[in-house]
Formats: C-alpha cells, structure tokens, sequence
C-alpha cells in the first residue's frame, strides 16, 4: 500500500480505496469484509449511499475476529446535500458515527457545495410539485465549515474535505478557515483529468481523490431513465482501444491500466466494486510502470469539460442554486 500525506495533521491517507456507490447494504457487508481481508484499508461512503451501517457491521467483525484495529483504516464518509448547513452537521455527524459503529472517521467532506431543504421524516430532499428539488438558497459554507472544525477538534472527525467543489469555492473557504481543505473528492479519470483543479490543490497542500476513476460504468444503469441524461454521457472509458492495448503489453487490465496512471500521478483513488475478482484486480495495480509514450497517449484522452459525466442535473432545477459549481451544458 502508497499513501498520501495529509497536511496539518500529518496522517496517512492509502491512495487506494475502496468505493461504495451503487453497493447496496446486503451486498457491501460482505464485499468489506472481503475487501479488508484482501489489504484495502481505506473505504470511502457517504450518508447519501444509505450503506454505512452495513459497513459498519463489516468492520466492527473484522475487528471482532481479531484482524486488525480501528487504527488500521482510513474511513471516510460524507455530510449529505440535505445537511449542508451548520445547525445540521452534528445530526448528521453523530447519525453518521452511530451507523458506522465508530467514534470517529478519518474524513469528513462536505458532499456538494449545493444544498436542499430536508424531508425531516425520509432525510431525503424535499421535491416540489413541478419535480424541481427544493433548494435552499442560505447555503453557507463557511459556517458550515466552522461547525466540522469544532467536531474536528472535538476528535469526531480527523480530516476534513470538500467534494465536487470549484476552485472559486476552495478559497473562499480556505481563506476563512483554520483547518483548510486537506482533500478535494473529485470526479476524475482518463476522459476528465482536471489539470487546472488539480495543480491548484497541489499549490495548496491538497489531495486529490478521484471518483469514478474507471469513467463509473455502473453509472449508466443509474441515470440512464433520469432527468437530463442520456447514453451519450457515458463512454467506455474501459474499452478504449488505446487502453486495452497498454494493458495487454502489460500483461494487466484496462482497469489496472487506468488505476495506476492515476496513482502514479499522486492521485488516490476509489474504484467501486463488488466483484471480489475485480477487488483483487483493483488492488494489483502497483507492480508496473507505464512507459512515457504510454502515459502521454492517456494524457491525450483528456477530453476537459466534455469528459464529465455527473453534474448533477439529474436534480431538476439544481443549476439554479447560488452554490452551483459547474457551468451548465448549453448555457452561454
Ligand atoms: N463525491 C461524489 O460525489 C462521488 C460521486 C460518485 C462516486 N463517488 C465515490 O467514488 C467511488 C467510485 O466511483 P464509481 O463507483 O462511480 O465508479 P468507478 O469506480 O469508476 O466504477 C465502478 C464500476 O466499475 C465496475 N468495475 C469495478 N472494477 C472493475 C474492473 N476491474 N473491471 C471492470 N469493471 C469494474 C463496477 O462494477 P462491479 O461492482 O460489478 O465490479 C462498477 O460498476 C464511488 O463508489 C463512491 O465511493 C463519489
């Protein structure tokens, strides 16, 4: 296992983790397990993948059965869009915390910088008549920012990041904050490489972790009938020609392939998988050195803007919220 240094506190953050998107409680339980006894160490969640429970019941075994410490992982979750705002980041934190079964996680993030007002009963978003989600436009992240420091003094959170955010967001916070960003969760891959973003956060002591690293090919049957996406959206980043063809002078997979080209650029990453053979896959991905002709054709997929597959608009309406980080497909 690599890691990442983590400024300020100095932890060690695993590039290499294992994502939990789309992995349904019944099913991730035993996947972590899985995972942990494989050598994954870091996990990435989020209130909104209504999993932490399950994989906080997988930790709390592997412990029980004697495999290893708290100490040993790295566990990150994620304050949810109907939580973003600092009179709820406690509820959510301590919710959080008891579904996890643990007294603290290693990384806290702000999920989006976007917020919606909250079904008190589901802790869903509250969604109009018209299908349009219910923004709540006091969205404010430096008081929301204030209230994870306490916590993280408190000893509930031990880092603290932001995912989906924009540059000009970043500042804004790191400007007003006592513990900055220590890591920006972004959308990442071959086809969306981020230059720009990602020698900012280097400039500011900032690690990078890539979502959707594989270019997310179970994204497509969970958008595929929502608002505002169509199959256009998702390329197969995996089936690339170039990508399989690196691969095979390798000996390894396209999904190695791709996992080492961002690792191997002081990128971490979360590939999601349920699939112990593609765990394993997953996991095997340090044991070659793509050559340089290699890591410049890749770097040539870069698509920029037009590579990006989640913006979100599959919530109706969300562009219109202040704290919209993207520019919007179409709008001049
Ligand atoms: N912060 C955010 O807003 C945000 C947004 C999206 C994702 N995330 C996080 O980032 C993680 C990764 O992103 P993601 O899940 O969207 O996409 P991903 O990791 O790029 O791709 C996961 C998909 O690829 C398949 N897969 C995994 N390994 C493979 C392999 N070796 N060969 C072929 N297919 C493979 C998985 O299917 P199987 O399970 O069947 O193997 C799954 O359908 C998420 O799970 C989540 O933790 C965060």
């Amino acid at each position: 296992m690599r890691y990442a240094t983590l400024s300020q506190t100095g932890d060690l953050m695993p590039t290499l983790g294992l994502g939990t998107w789309q992995a349904p409680p019944d099913v991730i339980e035993s996947t972590v397990y899985k995972a942990l006894d494989l050598g994954y160490r870091h996990i990435d969640t989020a209130f909104n993948y209504n999993n932490e429970e399950a994989i906080g019941n997988a930790i709390k075994q592997w412990i029980t059965d004697g495999k290893g410490t708290r100490k040993d992982l790295f566990i990150t979750t994620k304050l949810p869009h109907v939580g973003n705002r600092a009179s709820d980041v406690r509820k959510f934190l301590d919710l959080q915390l008891s579904r996890l079964q643990m007294d603290y996680v290693d990384l806290y993030l702000i999920h989006v910088p976007f917020g919606f007002h909250c079904n008190l009963d589901t802790l869903t978003p509250v969604v109009k008549d018209n299908g349009e989600y219910d923004l709540d436009m006091e969205t404010n992240h430096i008081n929301t920012w204030r209230v994870m420091e306490q916590c993280q003094k408190e000893g509930r959170i031990r880092n603290l990041g932001l995912s989906n955010f924009n540059q000009a967001q970043i500042s804004k916070i790191m400007k007003h904050a006592t513990l900055k960003p220590q890591v920006l969760q972004v959308e990442l891959h071959a086809y969306f490489q981020q230059l720009e973003l990602r020698k900012f956060c280097a400039d500011n002591d900032i690690v990078v972790t890539a979502y959707a690293p594989l270019g997310s090919p179970g994204a497509k049957d969970h958008f595929v009938n929502k608002y505002n996406y169509n199959p256009d959206a998702f390329p197969d980043l995996l089936g690339h020609p170039e990508v399989k063809e690196i691969a095979s002078r390798h000996g390894k997979t396209p999904a190695q392939v791709l996992l080492n080209f961002l690792v191997n650029q002081k990128v971490v990453v979360i590939p999601k998988s349920t699939s112990e053979k593609r765990l394993k896959e997953n996991f095997d991905i340090y044991d070659f050195e793509l050559m340089p002709e290699e890591i410049n054709s890749l770097k040539n997929l870069d698509k920029g803007e037009g590579g990006r597959i989640f913006n979100f608009l599959f919530w109706k309406g969300v562009e219109k919220h202040p704290e919209y980080p993207f520019s919007v497909p179409g709008a001049v």
